[in-house]
């Protein structure tokens, strides 16, 4: 169960990651300080960092950067981990659902590398037609999950 271990490890090295902000430049510091206001290693900082790299993918795709589409999937696919104590959290409460969980994390993590795939292939249309998916896979666990993991 890779998605396991994916969430297993400590880092939140999202804003460390080596991908461009310069297309959110704007929002970056939004982002920092509800990260700082939220738990280190839990779950909302990490999203907030998931949706500021899918503004950056989409931003990417209008100006047909595919080195920015690019970057901005493989830090989809590579997130941080949430801590030890977060992920402990996550699987008490989800109990028996919590392969559920996992799975939405696969869907979104493979659905990112087909995307890097795509944008080092220079296939614009290829980026597209997996973007659906990856979306898919975020707003999946969220109506599932949100509810009953929101601090
Ligand atoms: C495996 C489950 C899961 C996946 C996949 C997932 N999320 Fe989330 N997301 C959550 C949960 C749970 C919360 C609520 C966290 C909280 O409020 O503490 C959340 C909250 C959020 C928030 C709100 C943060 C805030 O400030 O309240 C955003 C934005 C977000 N997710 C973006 C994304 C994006 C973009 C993706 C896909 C690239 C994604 N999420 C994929 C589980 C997931």
């Amino acid at each position: 169960m890779k998605h396991l271990a994916l969430l297993a490890s400590l880092s939140i090295a999202l804003l460390a990651s080596g991908a461009p902000l310069s297309a959110c430049s704007s929002r970056a510091p939004d982002a920092a300080a509800s990260g700082a206001n939220a738990a280190p290693g839990g779950l909302k900082p990490l999203m907030v960092g998931l949706a500021d790299r899918l503004h950056a993918l989409h931003d990417g795709l209008w100006r047909e950067d595919l080195g920015a589409v690019g970057a901005a999937a493989t830090a989809v696919a590579q997130h941080p981990k949430v801590s030890p104590e977060e992920r402990g959290r996550i699987q008490r409460t989800l109990g028996e659902d919590f392969p559920r969980f996992a799975a939405a994390d696969g869907q979104v993590h493979d659905a990112a590398v087909a995307i890097a795939d795509a944008a080092a292939a220079k296939d614009l249309d290829g980026v597209v037609g997996r973007l659906g998916a990856l979306e898919a896979g975020c707003v999946s666990c969220h109506t599932q999950f949100r509810a009953r993991l929101r601090r």
